[in-house]
């Protein structure tokens, strides 16, 4: 079901780099949120016919909705503003997100904020005792985020970053070719699961087909009215043109056209 849900601020804090964690009181939306849905945001002090604005649900327990944002603009500096205690309107949860249960090992690939969807869907696969992997990539260790939340659940990290600041020096992709090289070898089944840019989105889905592995890749658009209507969040698939709001933001990585 699809909620217009008065929310409030349970806090809105400053993690650093331009990146902010909030925590909403959202009861209804956490009581059916899935992995990769993603929430449309009412910023509250933006004029009322202001777009909202788009977020993965980064966790979602007892209530409580999390997500993780990186001011770059308007709408996400007037929300870094906003205040324990203010309600703000969120609906949700929108969109199709990734498959859960695969007894696969699932091999995460992460940028940036790319993260926040991988770990809700870390947290539900470590909740059914099903094993993954977390591969993230930046430019610098400080666009490596929540990455003690990941190791909390036992999740292994291999991170890369351009500038050898953290991890490996180096695209995400080298560990993540390493890994796969391994589990090949030791006969491991595992899939395929990115957020983040399309340049590494592109890569996980060149590496998904070759392998002939299943890859669940979520797509960032510039989204409108968040439920189908405006045509802006267009992904072109080999069905044509596909909206990231309703049968993304996550595509299977065969149906996606680059
Ligand atoms: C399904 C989905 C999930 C998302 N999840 C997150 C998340 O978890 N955390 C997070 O920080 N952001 C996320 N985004 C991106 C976020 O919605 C945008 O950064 C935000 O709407 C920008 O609003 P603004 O008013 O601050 O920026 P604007 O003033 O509108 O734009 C500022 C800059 O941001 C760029 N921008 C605007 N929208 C997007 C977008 N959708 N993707 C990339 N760049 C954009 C613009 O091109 C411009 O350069 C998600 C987007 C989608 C579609
Ligand atoms: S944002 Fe309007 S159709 Fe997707």
């Amino acid at each position: 079901m699809l909620y217009d849900e008065k929310t409030v601020i349970i806090e809105n804090v400053d993690i650093g780099n331009g990146y902010h964690l909030m925590v909403l009181d959202a009861p209804k939306i956490v009581s059916e949120v899935e992995p990769g849905q993603f929430v449309h945001v009412k910023v509250p002090s933006l004029e009322p016919s202001a777009l909202r604005r788009p977020f993965s649900v980064l966790d979602a327990e007892d209530g409580k909705l999390s997500v993780l944002y990186k001011s770059v603009g308007r709408g996400s500096s007037a929300l870094a503003d906003a205040k324990a205690g203010e309600p703000v309107m969120v609906e949700g949860p929108l969109g199709h997100g990734f498959p859960v249960g695969s007894k696969a090992a699932a091999l995460l690939v992460g940028g940036g904020f790319g993260v926040a969807p991988l770990y809700f869907l870390a947290k539900r696969r470590a909740a059914l005792g099903l094993e993954s992997i977390l591969f993230v990539g930046g430019r610098t260790k400080d666009d490596l985020l929540e990455l003690e939340r990941f190791e909390k659940l036992g999740v292994k990290v291999f991170a890369a970053t351009n500038d050898g600041s953290a991890g490996v020096k180096g695209f995400v992709v080298a560990p993540l070719d390493g890994e796969v090289l391994k589990l090949r070898q030791e006969g491991k089944a595992f899939e395929l699961f990115t957020c983040g840019p399309d340049g590494l989105l592109k890569a996980v889905t060149e590496r998904a087909l070759s392998l002939g592995v299943p890859g669940w890749i979520s797509v960032d658009r510039h989204m409108i009215c968040g439920v189908g209507a405006c045509f802006a969040c267009i992904q072109k698939t080999v069905r044509g043109n596909s909206r990231c709001c309703i049968e993304g933001p996550v595509f299977r990585a065969e149906d996606l056209v680059w």
